[in-house]
């Protein structure tokens, strides 16, 4: 039957004319679909006689069986060359040069909080935690921050929205590592108040915080190191004693003037600002305020439910970002956050 010849050599064009499973697909219709051509001859055979039928029945399969074989082959060749394509593309030319290995070095800021905190373990003290968004009751209350205190304000404090857009009602980035000290006294007597006498409180707290503030010696997100030691009879001097002899020990020195100079913060009393300046090197004779620091004031105590008539203690925020400044002698603490690696590689 020339008719199924032209059939079946059409139907191989028409598979080899395409490259992609999809249109092969498409193609298939055209022969085998509902009304492709094999299918309309195959209904047609109806209308046939019983004799004519058997033999055009037979030569009918016959070609749709060379249909179907083509397209099969065609199907296997799409998906050989697919393969093939795929592995082409994920080749490794092993015998390119290797990009190389860069070493990676721990953040100038890091390694100050490391050596802070094996500097302080050396004297008993255990390293504490908080969450960065704090509550205004943490960040604030707890410490004796009346409502109207202007580090609540707006300019000071980055606030969050919530998800209408409005001020998140008493949540903040935390402005300072003090939180932490009211979060710990309250889980310390929490936990021992079966006991007559409290345990030593003796914590550093390191971590960052966030105000609204930028210029060479303040950044909007920073570090603090807080430190804790609450006991019985802890007074100013040792406070004075434990800062000066990390001091020394920090910077590897003697040759170091360290004040107290008097402040106020609302959660210590008395308090000091520490200022520290060299006698020598890069940043000779520049006084640079490290630290606040004071006796905890008994409004705190209290908050934690730690009784002030029996138990006194000392606390001080570092800014650790200034400490590693005056380590390495770099004139702008924004440089620590910029990301710049070739200003960072110099520490590795
Ligand atoms: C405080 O934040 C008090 N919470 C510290 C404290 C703790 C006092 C415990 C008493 C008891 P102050 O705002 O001074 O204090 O910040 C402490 C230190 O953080 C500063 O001395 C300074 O070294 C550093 N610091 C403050 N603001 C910035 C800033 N924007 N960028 C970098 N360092 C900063
Ligand atoms: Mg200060």
């Amino acid at each position: 039957m020339k008719n199924l010849d032209s059939i079946i050599q059409n139907a191989r064009a028409a598979f080899a004319a395409v490259s992609d499973s999809n249109a092969l697909e498409q193609v298939k219709a055209h022969y085998l679909g509902k009304s492709g051509q094999i299918t309309a001859l195959l209904k047609d055979l109806g209308k046939l006689a019983a004799e004519e039928k058997k033999i055009a029945g037979a030569a009918i399969n016959q070609a749709k069986a060379a249909v179907e074989a083509a397209l099969n082959a065609r199907r296997e060749d799409i998906r050989q060359a697919a393969l093939a394509a795929r592995l082409a593309e994920e080749a490794l030319d092993v015998t390119l040069p290797g990009r190389g290995e860069e070493k990676g070095g721990l953040h100038p800021v890091t390694r100050t909080l490391e050596r802070i905190e094996n500097l302080f373990a050396s004297i008993g003290f255990t390293v504490a935690d908080g969450p960065e968004i704090e509550t205004d009751f943490y960040n604030f209350t707890a410490l004796n921050t009346p409502e109207d205190h202007p580090a609540r304000s707006m300019h000071d404090t980055f606030y969050l929205l919530d998800v209408q857009g409005k001020v998140a009602e008493n949540v903040l980035l935390r402005t300072h590592t003090s939180p932490i000290q009211a979060r710990y006294m309250q889980a310390h007597v929490a936990c021992y108040k079966h006991l007559e006498t409290l345990p030593e409180i003796r914590i550093i707290a390191p971590g960052r915080v966030y105000r609204v503030d930028s210029d060479a010696t303040h950044s909007p997100m920073f570090h603090q190191v807080e430190g804790l030691w609450v006991g019985e009879a802890v007074s100013f001097a040792d406070l004075k004693g434990v800062i000066a002899d990390f001091l020394k020990r920090f910077f590897e020195t003697d040759d170091l003037q360290v004040r107290f100079r008097p402040s106020f913060f609302p959660f210590t009393e008395p308090s000091a600002e520490i200022d520290v300046a060299f006698m020598g090197g890069a940043l000779k004779g520049r006084w640079l305020e490290i630290a606040g620091c004071g006796m905890v004031h008994p409004n705190v105590l209290n908050h934690a439910g730690i009784d002030p008539e029996k138990y006194t203690g000392f606390a001080f925020g570092f800014g650790p970002d200034r400490l590693t400044m005056l380590r390495y002698g770099v004139n702008d603490l924004r440089l620590f956050f910029e990301g710049d690696l070739r200003f960072l590689r110099q520490f590795a």
